[in-house]
């Protein structure tokens, strides 16, 4: 699998936020692997937590962004998996400290309570920021056996 692969998913809360987030990242020279929905006709956030997390658990691709209302209800679908460490962020930092100190594997964005230039910063952040291991690794490890 391509480093260069992102995994994007979505509900019917976070479709037109999607849309903005995939230009984002192929104009950066990214591939997406859309996980859909594909418009904001009504569907349920666990469906797309859920294919989410099995695209990360299968290899399908390393990082994944997901997207409804709140950022909530889907990150929780996908959190079920115990191959996802998925954060909801609402900031750069929150982002940079997903990254740092939990290796979060997917980011979580809630489209109706940030805007377009905070998604944004979160995913710059989140693509760009390296786990830093050490006291962070042993607790990290602990979450796949919980
Ligand atoms: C859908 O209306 C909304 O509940 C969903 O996008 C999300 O915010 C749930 O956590």
């Amino acid at each position: 699998m391509a480093d260069n692969l992102v995994a994007i998913a979505c509900d019917h809360g976070g479709f037109d936020l999607k849309v903005q987030l995939i230009s984002f990242l192929e104009n950066k020279g990214l591939k997406v692997l859309d996980l859909g929905t594909n418009s904001t006709d009504s569907v349920d956030y666990p469906e797309f937590g859920a294919a989410m997390a099995t695209a990360i658990e299968h290899g399908e691709a390393n990082k994944g962004i997901l997207i409804c209302g709140s950022g909530i209800g889907i990150s929780i679908a996908a959190n079920r998996n115990p191959t996802v460490r998925a954060a909801v962020c609402h900031s750069g930092l929150s982002a940079r400290l997903a990254r740092q100190h939990n290796d979060a594997n997917v980011l979580a964005l809630g489209a109706r309570l940030i805007g377009v230039e905070t998604a944004f910063d979160c995913v710059e952040e989140f693509l760009n920021t390296e786990f830093e291991g050490g006291r962070h690794q042993r607790r990290v490890e602990k979450l796949s056996k919980s």
